[in-house]
């Protein structure tokens, strides 16, 4: 089976998490591109989506699919998206595509995380995947030595990025986060860092994982 292959069964299995009559959110990603397309099939069956991308947004509505905005809604039943990488207890890193803030806001609201990702995302250790931090443009600099100083790692500009929030983006390599909840909780106290890329304070509820024996479930 193809990552693609395993990328669609879970985007076909997480459908069965979709609340019926309720408003839901949507990640970014090709994973959630591919719920994105397998939702259109059951659209007639939610209120509504929130988005946590533009692009996550064009594609709901090229489907026909109802995008809300998130100050008009008062409850997301459940929050459907990728990740870069996730341990066992599923803490994630997630923002290689760039939208980690708005993912986090929209997790953050949500009742349910199901996190869809093919088997190659589970590790025992997080950080493989360059850990991605939104800053505010002007603090990029001051950002990259206090990271350099206090957290370690090689924090390097993703080049030509700009986040839908007119921001930039460093992505930390070499990382080893033996402690994800802790190194969330001080990069966000760097100052300048809008959001960092680690999903541990509100990690996903429900893994599914595309394996090539089929779809697995891992619950916390
Ligand atoms: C987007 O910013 C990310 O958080 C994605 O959820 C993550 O990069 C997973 O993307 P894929 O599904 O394309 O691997």
């Amino acid at each position: 089976m193809t990552q693609d292959e395993m990328k669609i069964e879970v985007a076909k299995a997480a459908l069965k998490y979709v609340v019926p009559n309720s408003i839901i959110g949507v990640g970014t990603g090709s994973t959630a591109n591919f719920f994105i397309d397998e939702l259109a099939t059951i659209k007639e069956r939610i209120k509504g989506a929130v988005a946590s991308s533009v692009a996550t947004a064009n594609r709901l509505e090229d489907h026909g699919i109802n995008v809300l905005d998130l100050n008009d809604v008062e409850e997301i039943s459940v929050y459907i998206d990728g990740a870069d990488e996730s341990d066992k207890h599923l803490n994630l890193i997630k923002g290689g595509g760039g939208a980690l803030t708005r993912e986090k806001i929209v997790a953050a609201v949500s009742n349910q995380f199901v996190c869809i990702a093919d088997e190659s995302k589970l590790v025992s250790v997080l950080g493989a995947f360059p850990l991605p931090i939104e800053v505010i443009p002007m603090s990029t600099s001051y950002v990259k030595r206090q990271i350099v100083k206090t957290i370690g790692g090689s924090p390097i500009l993703r080049e030509g990025f700009t986040t839908d929030n007119g921001n930039l983006i460093l992505d930390i390599h070499n990382l080893k986060i033996e402690d994800p909840k802790r190194l969330e909780n001080q990069l966000n106290n760097v100052v300048g860092v809008v959001t960092n890329g680690l999903f541990a304070g509100r990690s996903a509820d429900i893994l599914l994982l595309g394996t090539a024996n089929g779809v697995k479930t891992i619950k916390l």
